[in-house]
């Protein structure tokens, strides 16, 4: 058995890929971000042709770094951004557009839709989710009706659908004419097209987007043993490697920090925040603004299910800063401007540049800074935006708390934010529990390796993947009881600010 497992992990901002040792230790990465396309307010939109360049890029960099070939690899995993749309040509492997992001809100209208005609409780009975413009389904819809030629070629099966795993998937292992059209259910819980019971397209769901099901990957396992494909010799590997591991990254991040006990959960800081709890083979309803998602379906065990808070606007927020305002010149430099001051001042920001999402599902929601005065400087905004992210997370976790019963006790963290001291500080003071960070961080990769791996015998079971998670740093609640609950009634009332803003 060779002695690494690799991992593509194909995010929002950035492709990467890793490699990763028996102990589930890095041996090299390489990333490559990609251009964020932002055609009118509310659009997001990825280029999917440049997206499977960069990532056949950091696979061949990351193999040359490590001086490693692909008879190295026991086995590929692959994860990636959920709900992100690509729809491309069977024949000739070129998408018809661009895809449209999780972000993007030029759905909206088909959401309210489906509401008023009373289609979302069907959807939230059978998916687990409210509709809504964060999930594939009216995405796909949207290109359906919208994009020329895409209707008739669906019809006839050329027009294959997939998120950006699928993509990746179809391109590895085959590319124009005939690749693997596979997904995974982690990916499929997204789309509001899938069952969660059966993990099986549904005809009913189908016809409230009319979406022909000939466009849609046939769904395996997200471990899996009888594989996903093989990679092409001649692709960015230069070897066949079986892809054995593919799950949405929330998912894989939850599988990378070993939540895999009912009750077990982790909060992931990226472009968004996304929370994830461990239900075990209960699919628990949530009555609290949480989504019923697909946590990992291994091998031919029964699927394992979780609640989610999914949270827009984290990261992006401090890149908002940079890009926007230009206040920052990098991410890292939010922290610095934001020690300056020692609170925020008395301003609120919430960041609902994609509506608000969990538990607010509010897409007529937009961002806004309240509590302005003459004193008010950039530090303050730095710090509110860094609270805004420990505030969202907080909104979550008590919709968390209130639909499973039980209490946190401590917060399992990881993601590029984590590197920020002051914003984990700021997460302990906002939930009054402890913040634990892993030694690695990346755990959305290493889940996906940890997918391939299991699926091959590189890693025997779940238990060998427990004894490698070890904690980082650890950070303790220093505020008051009362300073809490004040900080979060202004945010409570900051955030009413935001509803009803767009018809
Ligand atoms: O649901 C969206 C999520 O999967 C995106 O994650 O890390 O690429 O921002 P990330």
């Amino acid at each position: 058995m060779p002695d690494f497992v690799g991992a593509i992990d194909q995010g929002t901002t950035s492709s990467r890929f890793m490699i990763f040792d028996h102990g589930g230790n890095e041996i090299a990465r390489h990333q490559l971000e990609h251009e964020q396309i932002l055609p009118r307010p509310g659009w997001v939109e990825h280029n999917p042709t440049e997206i499977w360049e960069r990532t056949r890029a950091v696979v061949a960099s990351a193999l040359t770094k490590a001086n490693l070939a692909a008879s190295d690899l026991a086995a590929l995993g692959v994860t990636n951004q959920r709900e992100t749309t690509v729809v491309w040509n069977r024949r000739t492997g070129r998408p018809y557009c661009n895809a449209i992001v999780w972000q993007d809100t030029r759905t909206d209208r088909i959401a309210a839709t489906l509401e008023r005609e009373g289609k979302g409780e069907v959807i939230r009975r059978k998916a687990g989710l409210p509709p809504a413009t964060y999930f594939s389904g009216g995405k796909l819809q949207w290109i359906l009706e919208n994009v020329e030629g895409v209707r008739a070629d669906a019809e006839r099966g050329d027009a294959l659908f997939g998120t950006t795993d699928t993509w990746l998937l179809w391109n590895l292992t085959g590319g124009i004419g005939g690749g693997e059209h596979v997904t995974d259910p982690t990916n499929a819980s997204r789309t509001m097209l899938m069952d969660l019971e059966t993990l099986d397209w549904d005809d009913e769901l189908l016809s409230f987007f009319d979406i022909p099901r000939r466009m849609l990957p046939e769904i395996r396992p997200s471990s899996n043993p009888g594989f996903f494909g093989l990679t092409r010799a001649d692709g960015p590997l230069g070897g066949v490697v079986p892809i054995t591991g593919d799950l949405g990254d929330q998912q894989a991040a939850t599988v990378g920090q070993v939540c895999f006990r009912p009750g077990e959960a982790k909060n992931t800081y990226g472009t968004g925040n996304f929370l994830l709890l461990n239900t075990g083979h209960e699919l628990v309803r949530s009555k609290h603004g949480l989504l019923t998602t697909l946590c990992y379906q291994f091998g031919d065990e029964k699927p394992v299910y979780a609640l989610e808070g999914s949270i827009a606007v984290t990261g992006s927020a401090v890149q908002w800063l940079r890009d926007q305002l230009g206040i920052i010149s990098g991410a890292s430099q939010s922290e610095a401007l934001a020690r300056e001051v020692a609170d925020n001042g008395g301003i609120y920001f919430v960041p609902a540049f994609s509506g608000l999402f969990a538990p607010y599902w509010r897409s007529d929601a937009r961002g806004a800074i309240v509590g302005l005065t003459r004193a008010t400087t950039n530090a303050h905004l730095a710090r509110a935006t860094l609270e805004s992210i420990c505030y969202q997370s907080r909104d979550v976790v008590e919709a968390m708390e209130n639909d499973s019963g039980v209490k946190l006790d401590v917060l399992r963290v990881d993601g590029g934010v984590t590197a920020n001291e002051l914003c984990m500080q700021l997460q302990a003071d906002v939930l009054g529990v402890p913040v634990s960070k892993p030694v690695v961080a990346e755990t959305t990769a290493l889940g996906a390796a940890y997918a391939a791996g299991l699926a091959v015998g590189f890693w025997a079971s779940t238990d060998e993947l427990e004894q490698n998670w070890n904690e980082d740093k650890r950070w303790q609640p220093s505020w008051s009881d009362a300073q809490r609950a004040q900080g979060y009634a202004g945010w409570q009332k900051a955030v009413g600010r935001t509803l009803d803003w767009v018809d």
